[in-house]
């Protein structure tokens, strides 16, 4: 009897300890974000990865009807992974009663499509506005408060001063993420979520209610004044200059540490357009920050409301989460015409102060500037994941660009069951990255990567590896100055020893030479090729006509990669 005891003892105690170790597994290996020398990579699979995705339009996921046509194409078309939008409105019916009908089938449907999913956590915000709040939140407006614009004005934007807001919406995300996690944490198919969607004032450049009001004109919270006496010589330079400019105070009201808000009385139009905005002024609150104080305290609010939400989600499933920010344009230039206190680079302080839990701070990049933004993106460690953006050539242009020089975690034309085609230039640069994946994996965070994007406005660009310069450019015939050009080119190089080379990308041409001046640089060995499970399978080996007799690399149409070995000579 006592033996049989031991024994049953014994048996419990292996099982409950294999258990928790499955458990424990199952924690480790979901989708979580790592750092390696200078970066940071998504780790998915046990292994790193881009998410190369697309983002549904807002309401796709909410019919699997609609979807049905949908999924093949993506998965033709190239894709990895996928952004689909879930609301709160269709989870959270009643006040805490959910169905999760929709969520569970859309993650099958994707499984079966050989995509990860990213979900868009459509709750509290959406483009500014709160259109995808459940019924029950919109009509009970005294329990979920407004936010008040100009004199006492109330608009369809739930407040971020409100804790019962904010509890509401955390208690809905965290039922969420618990769904998640019991239907999915063994296959793993959501990798991320994005939570909120360019969050921000809209039509004012803050909340203007009674207890907004109150707070504007009360003490800066000490925690953000202690982030900011602690990071001082390593804030954003919007934020330093501004702080500084009003006498580096360590308390004080909003305007007495960070300057002057919005003048009473103007009223702020829905785009610049609306006089009297002249195109002069417009441009020019592109590069300054008009009523800053205003815009760093809803980012303290925005922020802080949105990390308890992440928190809450995160406690029950801890995938990366991420924010994402509409950014100021030229019909945009103002706080208040874009979302005012969204994740914008000038507030990336406050968001880091506010918001430690969010893992990502990401732009909606349709910018024509994209290269400057991308970089911009990348202050203070954030990681670089581009939700939103633009398709096409344009797109897989920047794509390349984006991987090669900033490491970028993902990157997601809008609206892509409408734009992409099987075969399109955005599908064949994902079919390009996909296979050099591995060897990017490799490479993220070792200096060994760069990048270079071609425009009619930037036709041509240096960039250096080791003892060699690239030189490289639009023109067809780099020698010949009234060459045919194209019109876009971009290329990512990887160093995988001193000497060699895999170069891949679209139209441009590539001449060499040597750091050293004494010395020039030739073309040794130079294939076409692809890569097959992170394997080199060379196809033609070239020189003559195709490498200009020895003098240049080219990359035409399409999207391709080279592999290339240098020698130096003199
Ligand atoms: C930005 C928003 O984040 C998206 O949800 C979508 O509405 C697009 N704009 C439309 O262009």
């Amino acid at each position: 009897m006592k033996t049989k005891r031991i024994f049953l003892f014994v048996l419990i105690c292996l099982v409950s300890f294999s258990c928790k170790q499955q458990t424990q597994t199952v924690q480790k290996g979901i989708a979580h974000l790592e750092k390696k020398g200078n970066t940071t990579q998504l780790i998915v699979d046990g292994k790193p990865f881009i998410a190369l995705c697309g983002e549904l339009t807002n309401n796709a996921a909410t019919s699997l009807d609609y979807m049905k046509p949908v999924w093949p194409l993506l998965s033709q078309s190239n894709l990895n992974s996928v952004i689909a939008g879930i609301s709160w409105a269709m989870i959270e019916p009643e006040e805490g009663k959910f169905n999760f009908d929709i969520v569970g089938a859309v993650i099958n449907e994707a499984r079966n499509n050989n995509l990860k999913l990213i979900f868009i956590w459509f709750a509290s915000w959406k483009n500014g506005m709160s259109s995808y709040i459940p019924d029950w939140v919109k009509k009970d407006y005294k329990r979920f408060p407004r936010l008040n614009i100009n004199e006492n004005d109330p608009i369809e934007l739930l407040t971020p001063l409100s804790e019962e807001n904010r509890n509401a919406d955390a208690r809905a995300f965290a039922a969420l993420m618990k769904y998640i996690k019991e239907i999915d944490s063994n296959q793993q198919t959501v990798i991320m979520i994005q939570v909120e969607n360019e969050a921000g004032v809209l039509l004012d450049s803050r909340d203007r209610s009674d207890y907004a009001n109150k707070a504007y004109n009360g003490p800066v919270p000490q925690e953000l004044m202690n982030y900011i006496d602690k990071n001082r010589e390593n804030l954003v330079p919007e934020l330093k200059e501004a702080w500084k400019a009003n006498g580096s105070k360590l308390s004080g009201t909003w305007e007495e540490v960070f300057g002057p808000g919005k003048p009473k009385g103007l009223v702020m139009p829905v785009r610049n357009l609306v006089p009297p905005m002249t195109q002069k002024e417009q441009d020019e609150a592109l590069v300054t920050y008009p009523f800053y104080s205003d815009e760093v305290f809803m980012a303290w609010y925005y922020a802080t409301y949105i990390n308890k939400v992440v928190e809450a989600g995160k406690a029950e499933y801890p995938i990366p989460m991420f924010v994402n920010a509409w950014l100021k344009q030229r019909e945009h230039s103002w706080p208040g015409t874009y979302p005012s206190g969204g994740p914008l680079p000038q507030v990336f302080d406050i968001w880091h102060a506010g918001g430690p839990s969010i893992d990502i701070l990401c732009p909606d990049l349709y910018r024509p500037d994209f290269a400057y933004m991308a970089g911009l993106f990348t202050r203070e460690g954030n990681p670089l994941f581009i939700p939103e953006t633009g398709s096409g050539a344009q797109g897989a242009a920047n794509l390349i660009y984006a991987v090669g020089q900033h490491n970028v975690l993902g990157f997601s034309p809008f609206g892509i069951e409408r734009r992409i085609q099987v075969g399109d230039e955005l599908s064949q640069c994902y079919n390009m990255i996909s296979q050099l994946m591995p060897l990017i994996g490799e490479h993220q965070g070792l200096n060994s990567m760069g990048a270079v994007l071609l425009t009619k406005d930037n036709p041509s660009e240096n960039i250096e590896f080791g003892d060699y310069i690239f030189h490289t450019d639009l023109r067809f015939d780099p020698f010949n100055l009234n060459s045919r050009s194209a019109d876009l080119g971009a290329a990512m190089f990887i160093m995988t020893t001193p000497d060699e080379f895999y170069i891949g990308g679209t139209g441009m041409s590539i001449t060499l030479s040597q750091k050293n001046p004494e010395f020039k640089a030739g073309l040794a060995t130079v294939e076409e090729g692809t890569f097959a499970e992170g394997k080199w399978i060379p196809g033609r080996r070239l020189a003559g006509d195709d490498t200009g007799q020895g003098r240049n690399l080219r990359l035409g149409n399409g999207y391709n990669v080279i592999r290339v070995t240098l020698y130096s000579y003199k």
